[in-house]
């Protein structure tokens, strides 16, 4: 049964991974994958986790099955995180989160669910968007569209063109935002707009589904979350899917989370309890390790403070790398200003597939889309990156 089976093609970004471990030359540097490295082009252990984990180690525990919403106290530390503590979807029990399998599993779970409730809806997701967004809806059973969003002329936002195309959406349609640093653009709404995209989608009667994978990597924790705080505050239902791998560098753990806002807290238990079959039907319930670090860092004021700090070392890191590569590229005579108004890991370079696939024959590899992930650049190849950039333009 298995022999007319075909090659599936491989994963846009991740094959990419596959790819740079398969390169035998040393001095390779894979811009592809989101994943922020350090000065010295290492996956960072962050402190705050690692004191976490001597705590977890001190006070040994069996490792029983988590509830399928999973552990407790992280559930609740990711939802005064990504809603704010004093938020009234919280005081008032209209909230739900479920832990997940990082954050394309909490995507997942939010995905299968609107399917299961809202089987005619169509999915719009932003034009370019995080190439697994489609597949996942996809999968997941949705017909999914594009809403303008980048302006390639620009570099920045098609704001007129995403408005319009928010206004044209039929009622009930799920559309799916990135909170902030957008994958793959780099390019965000301004808070103005974001008011605009708030007031269409609400008087559309439209479901959004904020996808925030990279609190913290924009401009502060508290402020890259606002908008998800603005859309809660708004009322209509809200789906926030969040993730772990890249504020606490914790990729390989998995650690994510769906929350959902209902209209009541008695309709808020009912949508636990079918997030929770879900889980139930996919993965039972969710391993227990990253859930506790988390759980332990939200909760120990000098671990969190230790976490901010942290995170707001990596944000300055690629804010300081964007600012090097447009100074670098400038002095070759290529204008790239344009890299310093984008925001949290990634920009869109510009770079067209041929030129990436020039690239890759020196060992330098990024998306097809030309996307790379500043957050892999250091001070160490920089400038290889840069000459070879330079050659290819
Ligand atoms: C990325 O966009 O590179 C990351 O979100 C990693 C992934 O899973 O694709």
């Amino acid at each position: 049964m298995f022999s007319a089976i075909e090659m599936a093609p491989r994963d846009p970004i991740l094959g990419i991974t596959e790819a740079f471990n398969a390169d035998l030359n040393q001095n390779k540097i894979n811009l592809g994958v989101g994943v922020y490295y350090d000065d010295n082009g290492k996956v960072p252990l962050l402190s705050c986790v690692q004191k976490a984990e001597e705590l977890l180690i001190a006070a040994p525990a069996p490792r029983t099955y988590l509830p399928i919403e999973g552990l407790a106290a992280y559930d609740k530390a990711v939802q005064e995180l990504v809603f704010g503590a004093d938020s009234a979807v919280i005081q008032e029990k209209r909230a739900v989160t479920v832990q997940a399998i990082g954050g394309t599993g909490a995507l997942k779970i939010g995905a299968d669910f609107l399917k299961r409730f809202a089987p005619d809806a169509e999915v719009y997701i932003s034009d370019p968007s995080w190439e697994n967004h489609r597949a996942l809806f996809e999968s997941a059973g949705f017909k999914v569209n594009n809403y303008a969003y980048f302006d390639a002329a620009t570099h920045g936002v098609n704001f007129a063109g995403m408005i319009a195309d928010i206004k044209a959406m039929p009622r009930g349609s799920i559309v799916l935002l990135h909170a902030c640093c957008h994958n793959p653009t780099g390019a965000d709404l301004t808070s103005d707009q974001w008011t605009e995209v708030i007031a269409a989608i609400t008087a559309g009667g439209l479901v959004p589904f904020l996808d925030m994978a990279y609190q913290g990597f924009g401009a502060g924790i508290a402020e890259d979350g606002a908008v998800v705080r603005r859309f809660a505050e708004a009322g209509g239902p809200l789906l926030v899917s969040n993730s772990f791998s890249k504020s606490f560098s914790l990729y390989g753990e998995r650690v994510g989370a769906l929350s959902v806002v209902a209209a009541t807290a008695e309709e808020a238990s009912r949508l636990m309890s079918q997030l929770k079959r879900i889980v139930r039907t996919n993965y039972s319930n969710p391993p227990v390790h990253g859930g506790k670090v988390v759980a332990t860092v939200l909760t120990t004021p000098e671990l969190r403070q230790l976490w901010e700090d942290e995170l707001a070392g990596m944000r300055v890191r690629i804010k300081e790398m964007r600012e090097a590569f447009v100074v670098k590229l400038q002095a070759k005579g290529h204008d790239f200003a344009f890299v310093r108004d984008q925001v949290g890991m990634f920009s869109y370079s510009g770079l067209s597939k041929e030129q990436v696939g020039q690239l890759r024959e020196q060992s330098i590899y990024a998306v097809d889309t030309g996307r790379i992930c500043v957050a892999a650049l250091n001070s160490r190849n920089i400038d290889i990156v840069i000459d070879a950039i330079a050659k290819v333009l």
